[in-house]
């Protein structure tokens, strides 16, 4: 019996070997046949296997293993804690960042929710109707019904619900997975998602009624993302589901086109009146997501807001490395500047022109770290924007397979039977905890400065450490004016007696 199998074995792989070497395509097949075919196999488990086995601590990219230890122990409510002293190499390291803390540090004081509220009031310079003061200087970035499975943005949204953050929708539309109840951002981009007229141009009737049936605290219109600036989507026919569907507001099984620009406004002054229109007809905040590539964009909007009686609420920079679920790798490589040179460009303009102040500017690209998030708030963030920290926290695992709808984990797929392995109510804890034990940190770096709020750090607690024994302060690497970073000193006292009151009640 086992000589006749063996037989058989030998057989098909002689075959197999003449094939090879008659009619494969492949070069590497003709020329070692049978050996040749392992090859695609090593090819697909290299990655996994790094991971796993041979990467280093801090080796991995976009997170790093001690990175996505650190959100998983945390999200799990786990010991986060590490071990023996740093393994980082603290002055082998360029760009290597040192927080300076105080000798008189505060005392470590929060409540149960280790609440910070924004320093800023969101659409007070313009008196919106429903201006407000967000709860949590940690919010969710955009991330759509359609690129995240609905168990997915359910856990996002309930997590963020308990952790009194906001969710941003993404440029999907408003699908029910998003009314858990937190407060949302209805982000819009050039597909108009949930505002869209039968041409796939914007219509109002349809924005308020969009924004009048869910959550809405703000509204962010999207220019571009720093993983593919410039660049429209397509959303194909097959993968529009009856539900992705009814939250776009477009026809089951159509394909539908972003296009790379507006329709709705086509330059800075077109976009302002587009601005003021939402928020008049909305009474809710208005504010622009952008990667930074042209400079004089930003040169120009300031310009026009100080000089017509127009302009947006929040400024939302994307760094360069941020993520996205698909798009060219030379784009997410290559296109718009990473966030700490991005956001301090942009900073300073509105700085220069005495603007800082009645915006409020929030910043993503990996920051959704203690001490990452910490540089955003020295460099000017009001709020720090986290989107695949918040996907790591309920259960991504790095795979990199967001783009093709295999996502392993369930969070970036809609294939039912791997998102059925998300169970929502474990993993919107997990996102609660992570979003807690981000503050949580954040409180405790501030008071180890002597400071009672994350957004009162300035570039001047930080020094930055190159890799030849010299550093520099960050406010002269990133030519910043003394007080530049900071709120007004009107906003300054307004906010630590607002997280005095919450820490005492
Ligand atoms: C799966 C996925 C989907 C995203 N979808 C959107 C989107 O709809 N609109 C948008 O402006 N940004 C989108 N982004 C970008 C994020 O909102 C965020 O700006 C970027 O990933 C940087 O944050 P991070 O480094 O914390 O991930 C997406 C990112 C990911 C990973």
């Amino acid at each position: 019996m086992f000589t006749i199998f063996a037989l058989v074995i030998l057989i098909a792989l002689l075959a197999l070997a003449l094939f090879d070497v008659l009619f494969a395509k492949d070069a590497i097949y003709k020329n070692f046949p049978i050996v040749g075919r392992v090859r695609p196999l090593f090819v697909e488990m290299g990655p996994k296997l790094r991971q796993y086995i041979v990467a280093s601590n801090n080796e991995e990219r976009p997170f790093t293993r001690d990175q996505r230890h650190w959100i998983y122990a945390s999200s799990e409510g786990k010991n986060n804690y590490f071990g023996f002293g740093t393994d980082n190499d603290l002055e082998l390291s360029p760009n290597y960042l040192i927080i300076k803390h105080s000798a008189f540090p505060l005392a470590d004081k929060h409540d149960e929710l280790y609440s910070i509220p924004v320093a800023k009031v969101m659409g007070a310079y313009r008196q919106r109707k429903h201006a407000f003061r967000p709860e949590s200087v940690i919010s969710v970035s955009a991330m759509s019904f359609g690129s995240l499975s609905g168990a997915a943005i359910e856990s996002i949204n309930r997590g963020c619900l308990g952790a009194r953050a906001l969710h941003n929708t993404g440029e999907g539309g408003i699908s029910k997975h998003h009314k858990h109840g937190a407060g949302l951002i209805y982000q819009l981009g050039t597909g108009y998602y949930g505002s869209r007229a039968k041409d796939g141009t914007f219509d109002i009737e349809k924005f308020i009624d969009t924004v009048q049936g869910a959550n809405v605290k703000a509204i962010e219109i999207k220019l571009s993302q720093g993983a593919k600036p410039g660049l429209g989507g397509v959303l194909p026919g097959k993968k529009v589901t009856r539900e992705i569907a009814e939250a776009r507001g477009i026809e089951l099984g159509e394909t539908c086109l972003s296009p790379s620009s507006h329709t709705a406004f086509s330059d800075i002054d077109s976009m302002l009146d587009f601005v003021e229109l939402l928020a008049d007809k909305t009474g809710i905040p208005v504010g622009i997501k952008s990667a930074v590539g042209d400079i004089n964009f930003w040169n120009d909007l300031t310009d026009s807001i100080l000089s017509t009686n127009r302009s947006v609420d929040f400024v939302a920079i994307d760094g360069g490395e941020g993520g996205t679920g698909a798009a060219p790798l030379v784009f997410s490589d290559h296109v718009a500047l990473p966030f700490k040179l991005a956001f301090s460009r942009v900073y300073k303009i509105f700085a220069e022109k005495d603007l800082a102040d009645h915006i409020v500017f929030m910043g993503a690209g990996r920051l959704g770290f203690p001490e990452e998030s910490l540089f955003g708030f020295a460099l000017g963030c009001d709020m720090i924007y986290v989107a695949r920290e918040a996907m790591l926290s309920i259960g991504c695992i790095q795979a990199q397979k967001c783009h093709d709808n295999s996502c392993p984990t369930g969070v970036a797929t809609q294939k039912k039977w791997l998102v059925r392995g998300l169970n929502p109510d474990l993993k919107s804890a997990q996102m609660m905890n992570y979003l807690l034990t981000l503050r949580k940190e954040l409180l405790r770096l501030s008071n180890a400065t002597g400071i009672e709020h994350p957004a009162l750090i300035c570039p001047e607690h930080l020094e930055i450490i190159t890799d030849r024994f010299t550093s520099q302060a960050a406010l002269e690497l990133f030519d910043y004016k003394q007080g530049w970073g900071l709120p007004s000193e009107h906003d300054q006292k307004e906010v630590v007696s607002v997280i005095k009151q919450i820490q005492q009640a």
